[in-house]
């Protein structure tokens, strides 16, 4: 067995050109999907505070917007909707008028090669502010399950290509495919978030989509951080239940989760640089303490190399400058 000094691991870094040579992971823009923000109202371009450079839209803005993330090369589009008006079982969601339905219909019309991603959950559309229908002081999960299938279908009419369920909800994969399938949408695909911590990453979102909740918090359907072996469980469980893709969240602090179910499953893989982890960078950032840039793609390509196929993240737009150079 030859060790040192015949073998010297330095060799292959000697210059940029050997160091490419021999790379493992490649951040590829294709693989990357970027979450929009689409709000009410008209000629709304309004910059979300706690995240620098992500913006809400009304749906009359987005065109310019849409054409922009199309030609960088960005794979698909993941759409949140912030409706008007909210109420107890979340009926905005699932209105074909509600913003979603319209974004998704303009983006089509426009831009029809365009993957379209739509996250499917209450959360923003219920004045509980709980991902869905609360019953006797507790989100129900069977009753909130009825209601997620109707809003996939309502999106899937307005032409999405994938509906993301996001609400962590028991069966919710099942109800969808097969609501999904009664109504002749076939090939709309699932990218089921399957194991989605209770994590404080998401406050900066929570502001964007205006979606905390009122009372309480969201640790009875979202998952313990402290679990690994539940990620597998949820992960199993929505395969079986009929996901096409599946999706771990957050990402940065959870890469041993990513890494165990890319070992276990088959399936591709997305993981979701979420927005608590786009604003640290940003505000390091901001204060000349970090290297944008390089702490970014540092961030994303050991997610990737974790073992995402997949990446989400608030910094699409960018990275898709800066992988073009
Ligand atoms: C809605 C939803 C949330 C995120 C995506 N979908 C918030 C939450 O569950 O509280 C978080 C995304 C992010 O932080 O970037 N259920």
């Amino acid at each position: 067995m030859a060790g040192f000094p015949q073998v010297r691991l330095r060799r292959l870094r000697q210059n940029v050109a050997l160091r490419r040579m021999i790379s493992e992971t490649k951040l590829d823009i294709r693989n990357i999907i970027y979450p929009l923000f689409v709000t009410y109202g008209e000629g709304v371009k309004q910059e979300i505070d706690a995240m620098p450079g992500i913006f809400r839209f009304s749906v009359d803005k987005l065109s310019g917007e849409v054409s922009e993330i199309a030609e960088l090369g960005i794979g698909a589009i993941l759409l949140f909707g912030l409706p008007p008006t909210k109420d107890e079982i979340g009926s905005s969601a699932f209105d074909p008028q509600g913003i979603v339905q319209q974004a998704v219909r303009g983006i089509k019309s426009t831009i029809p090669e365009l993957v379209v991603i739509t996250d499917v959950c209450l959360c923003e559309y219920t004045t509980s502010g709980h991902c869905g229908v609360v019953l006797n002081g507790e989100v129900d999960n069977d009753k909130t399950v009825e209601i997620l299938a109707k809003v996939a279908i309502s999106h899937a009419e307005a032409g999405a290509d994938v509906v993301a369920p996001s609400d962590m909800m028991d069966g919710r994969v099942k109800a969808i495919r097969e609501r999904l399938d009664d109504s002749g949408y076939q090939n709309v695909a699932i990218m089921s978030y399957s194991a989605k911590y209770a994590s404080s990453f998401y406050g900066p979102f929570r502001e964007a989509a205006n979606c905390s909740p009122q009372l309480g918090d969201r640790r009875g359907y979202q998952m313990n951080p402290a679990n690994i072996r539940e990620a597998l469980r949820e992960v199993e469980q929505d395969i079986a239940e009929g996901a096409d893709i599946v999706m771990v969240k957050p990402a940065l602090a959870y890469l041993d989760v990513i890494s165990r179910v890319r070992a276990t499953f088959n399936h591709p893989l997305a993981a979701y640089n979420v927005s608590g982890e786009y604003s640290m960078v940003k505000a390091a950032a901001r204060n000349g303490w970090l290297d944008e840039r390089e702490v970014t793609l540092e961030i994303l390509t050991a997610i990737k190399r974790a073992g995402a196929d997949i990446i989400i993240t608030y910094h699409a737009k960018e990275v898709a400058e800066w992988l073009s150079k």
